[in-house]
């Protein structure tokens, strides 16, 4: 593994499918922000490491006491959520080697466990393209006709959903984001911008209850998620060792 491991941290959109006040990174959960929980959580697993949070301009909400780690920074977010990561690679660029492992983890994304963040670095070690947390899709999948009738069933045995973190070599992330951006491809993570260079990250199963928080009735659901969390610490799942 390599020396220095990087997480950046984009917490810099505005929730609009939220809609609520204030970015959702910054509303509560059991008196405590959203963003609070995902860096305690961060620190927990890896408290070495090296934190690059991106934050919005005006970043009013924002209380740096927040952040558990001794060595981290700020940068501001870009339009979009690419960007906001580019931004974070820029900053650390003269301090990280291209070798070393950079963990992009969604502010919105308080559940994850400490398990999953321990298991993907371990799982990626000694991967040559890197990869991130999955969970296969359970549902059957329709897709629609955009008049709201179904215009296909579509086979889910392949199918899976992307979590965060998701982890890569900096030298790489960096070029694949940069390639993405010139490019004018459009991507929503980072392994995407990685597949566009034609490689193939690895999917790491990860758990499902590491939800992003995206709609109004996901807060209560990450309450939830978190309490369990809490209550029954060891909760076994059927996630294999990679
Ligand atoms: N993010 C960011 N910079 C942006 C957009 C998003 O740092 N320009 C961050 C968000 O703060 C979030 C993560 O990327 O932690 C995942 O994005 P998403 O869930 O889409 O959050 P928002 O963009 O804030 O929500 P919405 O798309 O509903 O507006
Ligand atoms: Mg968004």
């Amino acid at each position: 593994m390599s020396e220095t491991l990087w997480l950046v941290v984009p917490a810099a959109g505005q929730g609009r499918r939220m809609g609520a006040e204030i970015p959702k990174q910054y509303l509560s959960i059991d008196g405590r922000p959203v963003l609070a929980h995902t860096l305690a959580r961060l620190y927990q697993a890896f408290p070495a490491s090296r934190l690059c949070l991106c934050l919005d301009i005006e970043g009013s909400s924002f209380d740096p006491a927040w952040v558990p780690f001794a060595g981290w920074r700020r940068v501001t977010g870009g339009a979009e959520r690419v960007d906001s990561v580019i931004h974070a690679l820029e900053a650390i660029a003269g301090e990280a080697a291209d070798d070393d492992l950079v963990l992009v983890h969604d502010a919105a994304r308080p559940c994850v466990t400490v398990d999953d963040l321990q298991r993907l670095v371990t799982c990626l070690a000694d991967d040559p393209v890197g990869g991130l947390l999955a969970t296969r899709v359970a549902d059957t999948m329709k897709r629609d006709d955009g008049e709201g009738r179904v215009a296909a069933t579509q086979p889910r045995s392949d199918l899976w959903h992307a979590l965060t973190p998701q982890g890569f070599r900096y030298g790489l992330l960096r070029r694949a984001l940069r390639h993405a951006r010139a490019g004018g491809i459009a991507v929503t993570d980072e392994a995407s911008a990685v597949e566009a260079l034609g490689l193939s990250p690895q999917l790491v199963p990860g758990r499902r209850d590491n939800l992003k928080i995206t709609h109004p009735e996901d807060l209560a659901l990450a309450a939830l998620v978190l309490s369990a969390q809490a209550a029954i610490p060891s909760t076994k799942t059927t996630i294999q060792p990679c």
